[in-house]
């Protein structure tokens, strides 16, 4: 497997002046799989836990349950080695580029820092690096001010390939991009995925955006990993309520007074019903290619 995520759970702890220390829970025991070279999407809306499941992947923050990556168990001690297997690139491209370095500085600064190959052998991997990431050799000596959103999250994209990973974890790397430049990122995305057979966790609060990319998507809500499926099967059958929701143009379903729900979505469901006061778990709801499983009681097709 390329990435294993093993019942992953995550807590803040939030302490106001006086009062007590509070845990929030941002993770619920997630489990995640993906085999090599895949496109898996993770959706769900702000505050879900999306980015803090990535960071998690990426050891930059702590958490119960396991991680492996590649076959490599996920360890704070070995960011050195884990960052040769999986790299992110973020929503931002503004703020993750030095603006006082040149292009060709900042992408070679992974090999540096690994202290991989001579300042020659570097440099070309820079070179094929910019052809990868269809850029030409003249962009190694502009700094960053002087692009366009599009090219500066081109340039992290370059700098997260260029020491080789395996998987790289988008978080919202189009968002912040008109629609028509994150059409062209999101092509990059696929190009390189075909060329390089790189797996990528593309993470996004929407749905339709990923769909298209995707070869299968997970939806989370608070923490959970609420359905997931083959993309088609997701996006044109989802099987879940809130995937409906998210899929839905129509104003949210407000929640109600908090009652004692055992499923986490029972106070925003239109299709709730005495059922859903047990915890549901993660459950197969049709025999296909890619398994498709749904936390919800009354799933789509109700029946
Ligand atoms: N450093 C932090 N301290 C306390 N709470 C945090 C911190 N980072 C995130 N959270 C909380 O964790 C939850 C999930 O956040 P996040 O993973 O960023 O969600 P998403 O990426 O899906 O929008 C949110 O409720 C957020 O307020
Ligand atoms: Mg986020």
């Amino acid at each position: 497997m390329l990435l294993q995520v093993r019942r992953v759970s995550n807590a803040y702890i939030t302490k106001a002046y006086f009062a007590k220390k509070q845990s929030q829970t941002v993770l619920d025991g997630v489990d995640l799989d993906m085999p090599p070279g895949e496109i898996l999407g993770l959706v769900g809306e702000s505050g879900c836990g999306k980015t803090t499941l990535g960071r998690c992947i990426l050891g930059l923050i702590g958490y119960e349950g396991s991680i492996s990556i590649d076959g490599l168990p996920q360890d704070r001690k070995r960011r050195r080695e884990l960052a040769r297997k999986v790299q992110a690139v973020f929503q931002d491209p503004v703020s993750a580029l030095n603006p006082a370095k040149r292009v060709g500085w900042l992408m070679e600064e992974p090999l540096r820092i690994h202290r991989i190959g001579t300042k020659q052998e570097r440099i070309k991997k820079v070179d094929e690096t910019l052809e990868l990431i269809g850029l030409d050799g003249s962009y190694k000596n502009r700094r960053t001010p002087e692009l366009s959103g599009g090219q500066r999250q081109r340039i992290c994209i370059g700098s997260a390939l260029m020491l080789e990973p395996k998987l790289i974890i988008a978080d919202e790397a189009i968002s912040s991009l008109d629609v028509s430049v994150g059409a062209q990122i999101l092509n990059l995305f696929q190009d390189l995925h075909r060329r390089l057979g790189l797996g990528l966790l593309f993470i996004s609060h929407n749905l339709r955006v990923v769909y298209h990319l995707c070869d299968r998507i997970a939806v989370m809500y608070r923490g959970q990993i609420v359905e997931i499926g083959g993309a088609e099967a997701v996006y044109s059958a989802p099987a879940h309520p809130y995937t409906r929701l998210l899929l839905d143009s129509a104003p949210e379903i407000p929640a109600s007074p908090p009652e004692d729900w055992g499923c986490a979505f029972a106070s925003r469901c239109a299709f709730k019903t005495k059922a859903c006061k047990k915890p549901p778990e993660l459950t197969a709801i049709e025999r296909s290619e890619t398994p498709h499983l749904a936390r919800c009681w009354n799933y789509f097709p109700l029946g």
